[in-house]
């Protein structure tokens, strides 16, 4: 597997924190410190006493500022000139004043913040600035699966679009890993004829022992060249886990494959937020029916209240057939129901579904140039190469939100 290109060590974002004030440290902890792709240092005490800061494989500096003394305004002055503003630096202060406000633009401050900090708003004024300053670590590109109903297609979607991103033609053929969070009633590793390695007895009781070589030991591979993430089915189990457990894992996973795509289940976890602000391109799946697309939309929408200004999620319309003459539901109502949250929609092919499902093979194998691979790559394809509005260090920093976002 490749790690991840970064300019900081060992495939890690490092957000380095001077603060002096024990109620940000440990928010910031909360935040930044559950991740294992995350390095976090903190350096107590404040900017005019701390000395030189070592900013040398930093990806971005918060600094917790007094703007009130004037040490410490002439300390970070110091600082930024000295740095040039690489990394850049995020300051956090206790109150607004435009005079600070303005001393702090001109030091080149790449943004400042007024506490109490929320930690959502945190990471993503941190990934805005890494990503402006060009520090953040190259990063997975993460395609979301969330069904709309039961049986939508959330899985047979999944795991074509992996194998769409694996083959899409490009020089050097891409690290692919799906992943597969239905806990409960995950279907990929049967879909695929490959036997599930996730263990999560084994991790669950303590995340932070996940680290690459353990990966490497619950990836169940494909012929095709794509990995797996799933773990054996327990129906009668509904349990839910550690979020720390899932976040962990997708920050390991983020931080070793060019793509990760994850099928969602239906019900909403403690860690469905952290992996929401972590993806790059959320899909609802949905099927042609009124309650159906109408749960769409609402969870387009209790999507994007979380997401804010982040990837816009996009609903597709499996199973689509093209009804002439009856009075079932057309393209045309789709459109208007769903506007611009409508992505498009995927035709309805049982026999090459289930022919592909049985043989444990992706859909080109049984007929390639089939209609739902040409359709799924209009889809997935145009903009593959091109990274989400919060691509970058937010996929990481967004795993790790923890429950307090
Ligand atoms: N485009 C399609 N055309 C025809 N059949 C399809 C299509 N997509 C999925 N199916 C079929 O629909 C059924 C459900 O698909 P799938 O298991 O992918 O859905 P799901 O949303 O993951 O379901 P679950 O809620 O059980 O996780 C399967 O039998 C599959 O063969
Ligand atoms: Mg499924």
């Amino acid at each position: 597997m490749r790690m991840a290109k970064t300019s900081s060590t060992a495939g890690k974002t490092v957000v380095a924190v001077v603060t002096a004030d024990p109620v940000f440290e440990q928010s910031v902890r909360a935040t930044f410190g559950v991740s294992g792709a995350i390095e976090l240092r903190v350096v107590e005490g404040d900017i005019g006493s701390v000395g030189q800061l070592n900013t040398e494989d930093v990806t971005v500096v918060i600094v917790d500022l007094d703007a009130s003394r004037s040490e410490e305004m002439t300390a970070l002055e110091r600082m930024m000139l000295r740095s040039g503003a690489v990394p850049p630096v995020v300051v956090v202060t206790q109150s607004f004043d435009v005079e600070v406000a303005r001393s702090l633009l001109q030091m080149r401050v790449a943004d400042f913040l007024v506490k109490p900090v929320p930690p959502v708003e945190l990471v993503r004024t941190c990934a805005r600035a890494a990503r402006a300053s060009g520090t953040e670590a190259t990063e997975a590109q993460i395609y979301t699966f969330f069904p709309a109903v039961g049986g939508a297609g959330v899985t047979t979607l999944a795991i074509q679009t992996a194998l769409l991103l694996l083959n899409n033609g490009q020089r050097v053929r891409p690290t692919v890993c799906l992943v597969d969070l239905d806990f409960q009633h995950g279907a990929c590793a049967d879909y695929l004829d490959l036997e599930p390695r996730l263990d999560l007895k084994e991790i669950e009781p303590r995340p932070e022992r996940l680290d690459r070589q353990l990966l490497e030991i619950m990836l169940s591979h494909h012929a095709s060249g794509l990995e797996v993430i799933a773990a054996p089915n327990r129906p009668a189990e509904m349990r839910t886990f550690d979020p720390d457990m899932v976040t962990r894992l997708l920050d390991l996973v983020s931080s070793n494959f060019d793509y990760v795509v994850i099928d969602m289940p239906r019900t909403w976890f403690s860690w469905t937020d952290n992996v929401l602000l972590g993806s790059n391109r959320p899909f609802i799946v949905s099927e042609m029916t009124v309650p159906s697309i109408r749960q769409a939309k609402a969870l387009v929408a209790a999507i994007r209240e979380r997401l804010g200004d982040g990837p816009k999620p996009q609903v597709i319309v499996n199973r689509f057939e093209q009804r002439m003459f009856d009075s079932g539901l057309k393209k045309s109502d789709i459109e208007q129901a769903l506007g611009g949250d409508f992505a498009g929609t995927i035709p309805n092919n049982y026999q090459l579904v289930r022919e592909a499902i049985d043989r444990g093979v992706p859909l080109d194998e049984v007929k390639s140039g089939n209609n739902i691979t040409a359709q799924l790559r209009k889809l997935m394809l145009p903009q593959s190469a091109k990274p989400a509005a919060t691509a970058g260090i937010i996929s990481k920093l967004g795993f790790s939100l923890a429950k307090s976002a």
